[in-house]
């Protein structure tokens, strides 16, 4: 089900023609579906109903409290990376006991943070972040859950920069060396073992990578069990892709993924934790821009939008490729020819998409770049003084500013000239 469609040929979201939202809120703005974040959570919950389980939303996806307050609203919890992001997910009424907290950096400050929230799973990433977390909690008197993130070493078969699950990169413990981790940790003050961890990497489309690594848990799982450790849990990680073109094939649905899981995982008696990001929030927003102008260029033609690289990175950062479509849906003969969405950053990286074949794109015409509900509007950033883009949601029929636009001013004003620029 698409939740951004074409209506009496204008694009909507849900119930709402994107023209009025620009028409109020000004361009480019992001623009969330209430009923998409439901039905893609909804579609995962069900998938694993005949079994213990909880998802934890992937907040680094997309952390607008608008979309995590709908998010908890269902009974998700969320999976944070940062004091910020529980300090967000306490704050959209996620409650500790639905926070589970990953990442290889957790400072002292962040662990302390995360014991007074009474967080339901550390994710351990390394034996230096297990003995800092043991010192915290005992000197808080308290005692921190805590799984180990292994890297089950397995090839996710996605981009460069989004692959976790092998050992070339920073992530987990390796395999291997999980047992002697786990000893250490049982012997530790302010430990208390509950599960194991994973997450491989994100964007994967193939069922394959899950279950070898999935396979290799279920090992581990056995030997920890075998040398008297007790677990509560079994933490999936995320990382199920979603579709970005249309032409390309359908990812596996939550049911084929659920099956791929459970063939491994669920005969344990262990609950299944989830952390899913994209497969939430991607096609649940889009980015809206307007045309300003359109160059033809030396056998080249660019649409320079008012959308950039700092309001959405992926294209430059990662290769992806978004759907871009205009606004009012163009007639089915209007010729289709290939043009360079660009932004207005002076970097030549800046782009939505090259080489596109687009119909015919004039000044002030609305497009709607597809696909932008995670990893968008969370990587923005301001460069070249670019406002943070605003964010809207819309919900049915009706629709709120859930992030309002920077002025300029407040932007300037952030910086503080030192005392003694002051004068003369
Ligand atoms: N859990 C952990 C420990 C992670 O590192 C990630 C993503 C997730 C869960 C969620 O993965 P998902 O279900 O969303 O695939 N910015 C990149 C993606 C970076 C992924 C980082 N980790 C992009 O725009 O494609």
């Amino acid at each position: 089900m698409t939740f951004f469609a074409y209506r009496d040929g204008i694009l909507h979201a849900d119930g709402v023609d994107l023209r009025e939202i620009a028409r109020q809120v000004g361009t480019p703005f992001y623009c969330y579906s209430s009923a998409a974040l439901k039905e893609r959570y909804q579609a995962f919950h069900e998938a694993f109903a005949g079994v213990p389980h909880l998802l934890c939303f992937a907040m680094k996806t997309n952390s607008n409290q608008a979309v995590l307050t709908t998010l908890a609203r269902l009974g998700a919890g969320m999976d944070v990376v940062s004091g910020g992001e529980i300090m967000r997910a306490r704050a959209a009424g996620v409650p500790g006991s639905r926070i589970v907290f990953s990442g290889v950096g957790k400072t002292r400050d962040e662990m302390a943070l995360a014991l007074r929230e009474d967080i339901l799973c550390f994710n351990i990433e390394s034996a230096p972040e297990l003995e800092a977390l043991s010192e915290v909690a005992a000197s808080m008197g308290l005692e921190a859950r805590i799984s180990v993130r292994v890297n089950p070493d397995v090839d996710a078969l996605t981009h460069a920069k989004i692959s976790t699950g092998t050992h070339a990169n920073k992530f987990g413990i390796p395999l291997g060396d999980a047992p002697r981790v786990y000893a250490r940790a049982a012997a530790l003050p302010g430990i208390a073992i509950t599960g194991v961890d994973m997450h491989i990497g994100s964007q994967i489309v193939d069922l394959a990578p899950f279950e070898e690594a999935c396979a290799r848990l279920k090992g581990l799982v056995e030997v920890l069990t075998s040398q008297g450790h007790r677990l509560s849990h079994i933490d999936v990680g995320g990382g199920l892709g979603v579709r970005y073109r249309a032409d390309d094939p359908e990812p596996p649905s939550p049911q084929a993924y659920a099956a791929a899981i459970l063939k491994h995982l669920g005969g344990l008696g262990l609950k299944l934790m989830f952390e899913h990001g994209r497969l939430i929030a991607a096609n649940a927003g889009i980015l809206v821009a307007e045309v300003i102008y359109v160059k033809h260029g030396a056998g080249k033609t660019f649409v320079i939008v008012d959308a950039a690289m700092n309001d959405l990175i992926r294209p430059t950062l990662y290769e992806a490729w978004h759907e871009i479509l205009p606004v009012v849906q163009p007639a089915p003969a209007a010729p289709r020819l290939p043009v360079d969405v660009v932004g207005p950053v002076c970097e030549s990286g800046d782009y939505l998409a090259e080489d596109r074949a687009m119909p015919p794109l004039q000044a002030g015409d609305l497009v709607s770049v597809f696909s932008a509900g995670a990893y968008g509007a969370v990587q923005a950033g301001t460069y070249n003084t670019r406002p943070l883009v605003p964010e809207v949601m819309v919900d049915g029929s009706r629709w709120a500013v859930v992030r309002a636009r920077p002025t300029l001013q407040t932007m300037i004003d952030a910086d503080i000239v030192p005392p003694w620029l002051r004068e003369g």
